[in-house]
């Protein structure tokens, strides 16, 4: 009997996920007990660096800027032994006081199949929206797929955004788009780089979709782009040239995006971002170890809990600056003052003396 109805309820989510369009990102099974030994300490600090970064994949304009390396191990069973083997992950972020600006950066052998997105490395980023949503179990509301609706699993929205490879040529960019934002979707049919919200694994949707109806108003609000560093591009690629380098090559994998702080949301589907204040977020890494299609659920992330981001203020150089050219403006203000008392001065004594003396002859300036 309960097998028939742990079927039930996987057939239900795979229904419920069908539309969305995540490979399989739905077989999302835990063995055992789950725990979390977090004690990292690290932050993430998005800077105010206005004007440094292009997304376009390529991560030199990234070199001053501090990032925390984190191991990636397995999302349902964090266990060090099974971390992925090629290197730890990377992740920067600043903003521009406008837009939030991610970078993720992890070794890995050039791989690319075309339009199979599971041959292909992909990574997630995951945010915090409502207070009580737990990093595990994608926001942890303990609803059945079938039950999940905005009334009752409240309070546990999270914010996703996943970036496929598979149909998203390296250094282009993907994301939002006027075909995917007309229709009020976090979709993105030509990179699959979709903007979602979920409560938990099985109760995922595209931004604008969900149990209780649909929202005509949202907007995938990210863009992005990838790059490896076997890559040689010379004018650009094309299609055609997929899969653009040579299979199996060593090297880095780039993931660069940007998002606006704030969104048009209206119905915590999305993080808002605030200067001065922090997030907590998640990234996720899927790789197709040893040629073999990744599952869903078998992603490598880089924490068991979340991490806090910071987005700090620009005031700090600024206001140094500021405060330094005021002490300046006022000492040039008493110069000008001073001069103008000083010349007036000047006028007098010559005007007094003229005056007094107006019978003093001329004295030649090498008899003084
Ligand atoms: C990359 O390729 C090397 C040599 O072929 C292999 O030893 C290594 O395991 C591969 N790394 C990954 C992450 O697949
Ligand atoms: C979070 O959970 C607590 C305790 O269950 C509850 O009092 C609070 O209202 C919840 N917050 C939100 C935003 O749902
Ligand atoms: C919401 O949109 C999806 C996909 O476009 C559609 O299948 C579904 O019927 C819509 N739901 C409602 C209630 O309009
Ligand atoms: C739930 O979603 C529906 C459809 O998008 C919306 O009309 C309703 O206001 C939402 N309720 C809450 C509590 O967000
Ligand atoms: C693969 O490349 C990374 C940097 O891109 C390097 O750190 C690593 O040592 C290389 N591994 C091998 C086996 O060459």
């Amino acid at each position: 009997m309960l097998r028939v109805v742990q079927v039930a309820a996987l057939l239900i989510a795979a229904l419920l996920l069908a539309p969305i369009r995540i490979g399989r990102v739905n077989s999302h099974e835990e063995s055992g007990e789950w725990h979390c030994d977090s004690d990292s300490g690290i932050r993430i600090k998005a800077d105010f660096k206005p004007g440094i970064i292009t997304v376009d994949g390529r991560v030199d304009d990234w070199k001053d800027v501090d990032g925390s390396d984190f191991p990636l191990l397995p999302a349902l069973d964090p266990d060090a032994d099974k971390e992925y083997n090629a290197g730890k992950m990377t992740l920067k972020a600043v903003h521009d006081g406008e837009e939030a600006y991610f970078m993720l950066q992890v070794n890995g052998n050039y791989t690319y199949t075309q339009g199979d997105r599971s041959k292909c490395a992909s990574v997630a980023l995951m945010f915090q929206i409502s207070e009580n949503a737990s990093y595990h179990n994608m926001g942890g509301c303990g609803q059945e797929p079938d039950a999940c609706t905005n009334q009752t699993c409240q309070g546990h929205e999270v914010d996703i955004m996943h970036f496929s490879l598979g149909s998203a040529i390296p250094g282009r960019l993907y994301g939002g788009n006027p075909v995917d934002n007309r229709d009020g979707t976090g979709d993105d049919r030509f990179g699959h780089l979709v903007d979602l919200y979920a409560w938990n694994p099985h109760c995922r949707f595209l931004d604008g979709l969900g149990p209780s109806g649909n929202d005509s108003t949202a907007q995938n609000d990210w863009q992005g782009s990838w790059w490896h560093s076997s890559l040689i591009d010379h004018s650009g690629f094309i299609e055609d040239d997929s899969p653009y380098a040579s299979e199996g090559q060593n090297g880095t994998y780039y993931f660069e995006f940007s998002r606006p702080l704030r969104t048009m949301d209206h119905f915590r589907q999305d993080a808002q971002f605030t200067i001065g204040k922090s997030n907590l977020l998640s990234a996720a890494f899927w790789y197709p170890m040893d040629g073999q299609p990744w599952e869903g659920s078998g992603h490598y992330t880089i924490s068991c809990d979340w991490i806090t981001l910071d987005f700090i203020s620009g005031t700090s150089p600024q206001v140094t600056m500021v405060a330094r050219k005021n002490p300046w403006d006022v000492a040039t203000a008493f110069s000008l003052l001073f001069s103008v008392v000083a010349f007036c001065i000047s006028i007098f004594v010559g005007h007094r003396i003229s005056k007094t003396n107006s019978t003093t002859n001329f004295v030649p300036m090498d008899e003084l």
